[in-house]
């Protein structure tokens, strides 16, 4: 009860100028030891969604909980409810000053495929202001950005501060909702930092104010009882693949749009971008165009978007003719702003199972869930925020939507509803999260971190 219900003065800002530059100069002389630390933290494995490196997700935990405690948070904890381990490190809010919670994940995705990675995945290696390795941006930069940031106020900042880095972020958070349950108190906090999203660019920094939803499902289409010589009964009996392939190609239409009907549309916040930036910034070959229609924002924030992301059928090198009796795809939907996720995944159980040919048979098994979310991006936290950003990047922070998907805010939401939620960035356009080369951009880590630093400060300080 204590830290979250504090009220908070108004007009927050710092005004000490030579305070200002100070903590400035603090966050980059810390830099250079936080780097040290990043770079133990990307030779970590943690692939939460791979069983095998179970063991790799435990010692980040342990190597995140013993850098916080070395960058002196009295209370530190790793905790987990039956999924990976999470770390929970606090410093309590001197009386009367708000507590500010910092969000990381200390898990990543898998590194795909080794040979297509420039250098080592889990090796931090540097190239042209870039420092390259699996989670090295996502989110590692995340857990280091809150590490400076703390150590610049040489762990006495003017608000109260609690670190909660996740494990399973990239697996869905399955055991969230246990963990918000059971460290209730703990985690409570006047205002949410998720520094887990992207910048608008390497020069202009990004609030991020809402996120789309995702729902899977794998689908699975059988047609026959076994494999057929497809010279003897090829026109006549039907091959699952080729049924199969024909329901997802009945998702969208020919321009690309989605094609169940339905599905929630929201309105995309006020940015250009131009058919150029797409084009550098997605790496879309020659010849190939966009698909959907209306703006980019919209598109890519505020409207429902279908991919194939996988489909498990016969290798091309083990193929002979032959009918193939059955084949499956997992299909990934984001979903707009508002739209409920459930009802989403429902529709395209629905669709899936309509746009069978053939009778062929089909069973639709239901994967992840995450509720999409859209942040009131105002008042005085927002202040707050836009102001350090600002201090920070020499330039004015812009409102930027996203299409990926953060499934534990809704969670946090709900826990926490008068908490104000701030999604940052350590992400810019060429980071490749997911993909092989990740990278982090160095000089918009050091921006994220000093816009941390300041952020505590502005969270604090009563401006006149
Ligand atoms: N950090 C990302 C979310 C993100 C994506 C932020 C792109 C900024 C730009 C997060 O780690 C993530 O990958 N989320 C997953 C959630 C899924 C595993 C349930 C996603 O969006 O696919
Ligand atoms: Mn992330
Ligand atoms: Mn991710």
């Amino acid at each position: 009860m204590r830290a979250h219900v504090c009220t908070l003065a108004p007009g927050w800002g710092l005004t000490n100028l030579e305070a200002m530059s100070d903590l400035v100069a603090r966050v980059r002389e810390v830099l250079p030891s936080v780097r040290r630390d990043l770079d133990s933290l990307i030779r970590i494995e943690s692939v939460s969604a791979d069983p095998a490196r179970r063991s790799e997700v435990d010692r980040s935990a342990r190597v995140v909980a013993d850098l916080l405690s070395q960058a002196g948070f009295p209370d530190v904890r790793i905790v987990s409810e039956k999924g990976a381990p999470a770390v929970i490190a606090r410093y309590l809010a001197p009386p009367g000053a708000p507590t500010v919670l910092l969000y990381a994940h200390h898990d990543v995705q898998p590194e795909g495929d080794r040979r297509q990675w420039t250098s080592a995945p889990f090796e931090p290696t540097e190239r042209d202001g870039r420092l390259y390795g699996r989670g090295s941006a996502d989110d590692k930069a995340g857990i280091a950005t809150h590490l400076a940031a703390f150590r610049a106020h040489d762990g006495r900042p003017p608000v109260g501060v609690t670190v909660f880095v996740e494990g399973e972020e990239e697996s869905g958070s399955p055991s969230l909702g246990r963990l918000l349950t059971a460290h209730r108190e703990a985690l409570a906090a006047d205002v949410i930092v998720i520094a887990d999203s992207v910048n608008w660019s390497t020069e202009t920094p990004a609030l991020t104010v809402s996120l789309r939803g995702l729902a899977d499902c794998v689908v699975e289409v059988a047609t026959l009882d076994h494999g057929l010589h497809s010279g003897l009964w090829g026109g006549v009996a039907p091959d699952a693949l080729s049924a199969l392939v024909r329901m997802l190609a009945s998702l969208h239409d020919d321009d690309g749009n989605v094609a169940i009907p339905g599905l929630h549309e929201s309105t995309a916040p006020a940015v250009d971008y131009s058919p150029e930036q797409v084009r550098a910034e997605s790496g879309l070959l020659d010849g190939v165009s966009e698909i959907g229609s209306g703006s980019v924002t919209r598109r890519l924030w505020a409207k429902p978007a279908i991919t194939v992301i996988g489909l498990d059928t016969t290798p091309v090198a083990q193929a002979s003719n032959t009918l193939i009796p059955r084949a499956r795809a997992k299909v990934s939907m984001r979903v707009a702003p508002g739209g409920d996720a459930k009802a989403h995944l429902d529709a395209l159980r629905a669709h899936l199972e309509q746009h069978a040919p053939w009778g062929a048979q089909v069973k639709v098994i239901p994967g992840d869930i995450a509720q999409p979310y859209a942040v009131e991006a105002g008042g005085r936290v927002y202040d707050a925020a836009r102001a350090a950003l600002r201090q920070a990047w020499g330039t004015e922070p812009v409102d930027i939507g996203m299409g990926g998907s953060i499934p534990f805010i809704a969670e946090f939401v709900a826990a926490f509803p008068q908490a104000t939620i701030l999604i940052t960035g350590v992400e810019d356009p060429a980071t490749q999260a997911h993909s092989v080369d990740e990278s982090l951009h160095l000089g918009v880590w050091e921006r994220a971190a000093v816009a941390e630093a300041l952020l505590l400060a502005n969270l604090a300080a009563p401006s006149r």
